[in-house]
């Protein structure tokens, strides 16, 4: 009996022990400083304004035309709407699918991957243009 108690004795503060732990380390894995914000506020809007070049250069396609010419600032890109259906597809598409859509036709040039940092960077100046729209997905 006294070896029983012993045992549950030396459990429990195991147990009370790993839980300060965990919560510990869960703290210190959201923990940031204003710096880090700094910095990572400074590579987002370098990102932006790649973006913003590339949608105002006719480098992109073959045709020499840009984005702009048809989207002046992004205005009617509607990013906030995605994903959704897009006649010109037909089917639900998210926002990259559509900007290639524009890259084959409107500019007769090659389609990106969602990764490319072309992609990447027109989408952030799309999105930040749009900045404090409502999402409405699906929306026309
Ligand atoms: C010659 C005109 C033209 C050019 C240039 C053009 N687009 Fe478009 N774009 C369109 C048309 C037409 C649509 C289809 C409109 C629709 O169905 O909502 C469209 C739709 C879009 C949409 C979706 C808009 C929505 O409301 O759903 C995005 C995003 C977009 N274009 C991005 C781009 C980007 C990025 C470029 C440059 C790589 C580009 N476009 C170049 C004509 C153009």
């Amino acid at each position: 009996m006294k070896g029983k108690k012993k045992l549950f004795g030396v459990l429990l503060i195991g147990l009370m022990v790993s839980a300060v732990l965990t919560m510990k380390l869960s703290s210190r894995a959201d923990d940031f400083t204003k710096q880090d914000v700094e910095r990572w506020t400074k590579e987002f809007m370098t990102v932006v304004k790649e973006g913003d070049k590339l949608f105002h250069s006719s480098s992109l396609g073959k045709n020499k035309v840009s984005c702009d010419q048809c989207h002046p600032n992004a205005a009617n890109t509607h990013p906030e709407t995605y994903p959704k259906f897009q006649k010109q597809i037909g089917r639900v598409i998210t926002l990259f699918e559509m900007v290639n859509w524009c890259l084959r036709n409107p500019l007769e040039g090659d389609p990106l991957a969602a990764d490319d940092p072309r992609m990447v960077a027109l989408l952030a100046y799309i999105h930040y243009e749009r900045r404090g729209v409502p999402l409405a997905p699906g929306k026309h």
